[in-house]
């Protein structure tokens, strides 16, 4: 069925200059962009969009990365689209996440708290309902 998913092109991806290729990608595949804007979060925004992960040790560092820059917040819609942007991201450890991916292609490991893995990418029909609704509630 046509999907929605919230995908975040994160504060290194855009700080390192792959806006254009995390989008290109994404077209390529044949997904359609419903909603695009760059913008800087902030803490209120990211502890809803991370509530999930609220207690974890890597939370408020990872708060803390999200907002060192802007990030470009996109929707992007199609056919199985949340499962299909997993696939183009590639696992969360960007040492491991296969070669390409967005993250295997792009990402790596800086040695700092947080992974710093270029997107986000939501990871059901829930989040990405959630997700949606927190960063364009107009939609
Ligand atoms: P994402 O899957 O978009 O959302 C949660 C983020 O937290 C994840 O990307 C990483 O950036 C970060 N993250 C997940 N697990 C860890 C961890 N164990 N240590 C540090 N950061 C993490």
């Amino acid at each position: 069925d046509v999907q929605r998913t919230l995908v975040l092109v994160k504060p290194d991806g855009v700080a390192r200059g792959h806006v254009g290729e995390v989008l290109r990608r994404i077209e390529a595949k044949g997904y359609t962009l419903v909603a695009l804007e760059l913008r800087e979060a902030d803490e209120a925004l990211l502890a809803e969009h991370y509530a999930e992960h609220a207690g974890k040790p890597f939370v408020q560092p990872l708060i803390d990365f999200m907002r060192s820059g802007p990030v470009v917040a996109a929707v992007v819609e199609g056919q199985r689209v949340i499962e299909g942007f997993r696939s183009l991201a590639g696992t969360t450890d960007p040492t491991t996440a296969a070669p390409g991916t967005i993250r295997g292609d792009l990402a790596r490991d800086w040695g700092r708290k947080v992974i710093e893995n270029v997107v986000h990418g939501s990871d059901s029909p829930e989040s990405a309902a959630r997700e949606i609704a927190l960063w364009f509630p107009a939609l």
